[in-house]
């Protein structure tokens, strides 16, 4: 294939495509490590769109990477609640404290990938946004556009394949700009090569995509049949009161999780228990990566509660570390009069 013969031309034309037709403009296009650290993290897993607020309101807060790393874990929890994949935020915390007393940020691929939360893909962009380090991003969106120029017919889902991607994404990325590549192979799966309408006709490296030629791009990348999500369910503790003419209701500090709970480790919810006792007020399904969570709210007294249990006024609950399902269920609960 033509692909093989030039891959500088084909990092080249990803390139200009990039700076003529790639996002531009975003507030991290920096080479502030900073900014660039704090939008890839909260990039993973997470769109550009939703990621912009976010972003702007943690660098109002925490303006540099020590006053992150002096701030409360609380106010991190804070500003991050809605994000959700919550270990981001923590990991964020804990590298910066690493970084701030280090006194700078790492330099390299393998010094990035030495931090809390920056996996090989991450790595990758920092070192070659940051430092022009010659390495190549394979996240998601990478992997599906690369599984369609080679028309992959291994499942994407296996090891092996990750592992002969990343081999063959090394081989690709540019020598001369290799920041520029990465965001135009991002740039690329997000804009272009999507995962249900892939818009070949526009696509600046379309020649090279085996997929294209075959004309069936959606057929890549294949998957194997992915393992059923666990199911949960969880009996939580509504426990509300009325002081100072205002409801406050009853919380914890997810702080001590159990294996295989380790969502919303760090945030506020509602006390669990497994044997409720009062009427059940609600229920939600919560869909997360492992696991599909159903959620059961119960009515409950103070005699009920967990000894680390602490009550929170509603005005307070909008802008507290709360995850965004429970700040959603405890809005509609509290304004629902019959319950109180
Ligand atoms: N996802 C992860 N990193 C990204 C970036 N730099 N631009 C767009 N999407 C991303």
């Amino acid at each position: 294939m033509k692909f093989f013969m030039n891959s500088e031309e084909f990092a080249r034309r990803l390139c200009s495509w990039q700076r003529e037709k790639g996002r531009q403009n975003l507030p991290w296009f920096t080479s502030d490590p900073y900014r660039r650290w704090l939008s890839e993290i909260m990039l993973q897993q997470t769109q550009v769109s939703v990621v912009r607020d976010y972003f702007a309101r943690f660098l109002q807060a925490f303006p540099t990477v020590d006053d992150l790393a002096e701030a409360s874990e609380e106010d991190v929890m804070r500003l991050w609640a809605g994000l959700g994949y919550y270990s981001r935020a923590r990991n964020l915390h804990k590298t910066a404290k690493e970084i701030a007393a280090a006194g700078r940020f790492p330099q390299t691929r393998a010094a990035w990938e030495k931090l809390p939360g920056v996996g090989s893909s991450t790595a990758a962009a920092l070192a070659s946004f940051c430092n022009g380090e010659v390495a190549a991003v394979c996240d998601g969106n990478v992997k599906r556009v690369l599984a369609r120029i080679f028309a992959l017919s291994a499942p994407i889902n296996q090891s092996k394949t990750a592992k002969l991607l990343q081999q063959r994404a090394e081989a690709l990325v540019s020598r001369t700009d290799p920041g520029c590549y990465n965001q135009a192979m991002m740039d690329l799966g997000a804009m272009l090569c999507t995962r249900t309408t892939p818009k070949c006709e526009q696509c600046p490296v379309g020649e090279f995509c085996k997929a294209s030629r075959q004309g069936n791009p959606l057929d890549y990348p294949v998957k194997a049949p992915a393992k059923p999500r666990r199911t949960a369910l969880v009996h939580a503790l509504l426990c509300v009161e009325i002081k100072e003419e205002e409801p406050w209701v009853w919380l914890v500090l997810r702080d001590e999780v159990q294996k295989g709970m380790g969502h919303w480790k760090g945030l506020w919810t509602l006390p669990e228990t497994a044997h409720p006792r009062g009427v059940e007020v609600a229920r939600i399904e919560h869909v997360m990566s492992h696991v599909t969570l159903t959620l059961a709210v119960h009515r409950a007294e103070v005699s009920e509660l967990p000894p680390k249990a602490f009550a929170v006024p509603a005005s307070r609950l909008t802008d507290g570390p709360l995850p965004a399902p429970i700040k959603k269920l405890l809005s509609t609960l509290l304004f629902d009069a019959q319950l109180f």
